[in-house]
């Protein structure tokens, strides 16, 4: 495995023999902060079956932190993510440093994230999907990936990605894969140690009232009334500070319409103690 700290030999590293941009041949990259868990492997062995060479980076992006402590206290361990991605079988692993990436402190020119940024995780943390766009955008440049993997745990993230790639015309296919949970159904992440015994009991509200949501859909309720059956679950829950509880359009996270049919994200995010936690459901209306 490849350890990469520059632009200059990421860029020229060499592609997989046969490579024609996609199917086998091609390169692969799982974009991460680090203080990687199975959630960050799972999309590691999605991207293996996908491409045949996997690139992953690691860097914690300022840009993308609202809070300043946020960034500061960000769980870093380069050593032991390194030793787990060498253990996946992974390539080639960039790891810049700030001076790489923003050599001037703050970029001149950046990506708006538009209307996906200002909505729900957008309102709760101001520029974050600013930030965030326009360090995948770099890193998308830099890297050079025919295909990049995304948590679909992260479903507003992909949303804004989808529409990065979409809207930017980049030559890069955005693949979502599947959510990781611990063993008591929290989302894996890398946030979850902050959380104490009691704390994670709490934060199970969240998974609970997306169960709720999913029974209703498979009832044959209307979205109103699914959105309904989530929210009592995060009403009659201790110890979490519900943010929202709200279906995602699937261009730019808009609210879908009463009537809507098809497959939704129904989203959840909420406080527990000082932790921000996140989490959704895809489910299928009418
Ligand atoms: P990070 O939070 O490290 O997450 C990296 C990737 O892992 C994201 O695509 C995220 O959705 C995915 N992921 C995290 N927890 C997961 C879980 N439990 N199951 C499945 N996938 C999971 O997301 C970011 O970093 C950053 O915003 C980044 C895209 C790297 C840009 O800085």
């Amino acid at each position: 495995m490849k350890l990469i700290d520059s632009i200059a030999a990421m860029r020229s590293l060499p592609r997989p023999l046969g490579s024609e941009g996609e199917g086998p041949g091609a390169r692969a990259v799982v974009m991460t902060m680090g203080a990687l868990h199975e959630g960050h492997l799972s999309l590691v062995r999605h991207a293996r079956t996908l491409a045949d060479q996997v690139v992953v980076t690691i860097y914690v992006n300022p840009l993308q932190f609202d809070e300043k402590d946020d960034y500061e206290s960000y769980p870093r361990d380069l050593d032991a993510d390194l030793a787990m991605l060498e253990g996946e079988g992974v390539d080639a692993v960039f790891a810049p440093s700030d001076a790489v990436m923003y050599p001037l402190g703050q970029p001149v020119v950046s990506v708006s994230a538009g209307r996906v940024g200002q909505v729900f995780e957008g309102a709760a943390r101001p520029g974050h999907f600013d930030g965030v766009l326009t360090v995948v955008a770099k890193l998308m440049s830099i890297v050079q990936p025919d295909v990049a993997v995304f948590g679909a745990k992260d479903a507003q993230q992909v949303i804004a990605v989808r529409a990065l790639v979409r809207d930017l015309n980049l030559p890069v296919r955005i693949e979502p894969a599947p959510t990781v949970r611990d063993e008591d159904g929290l989302a894996s992440s890398s946030r979850n140690v902050f959380l104490s015994a009691s704390q994670r009991a709490d934060a199970l509200a969240l998974v609970r009232s997306l169960r709720a949501a999913e029974q209703s859909a498979a009832s044959g309720a209307a979205l109103p009334k699914v959105l309904a059956a989530a929210r009592e679950v995060l009403d009659a829950a201790d110890g979490i500070e519900v943010d929202y509880c709200e279906a995602l359009g699937p261009y730019d996270a808009s609210t879908p319409a009463d009537d809507f049919a098809g497959e939704v994200v129904i989203a959840v995010a909420g406080r527990v103690g000082e932790t921000r936690l996140i989490d959704n459901a895809t489910v299928r209306i009418g």
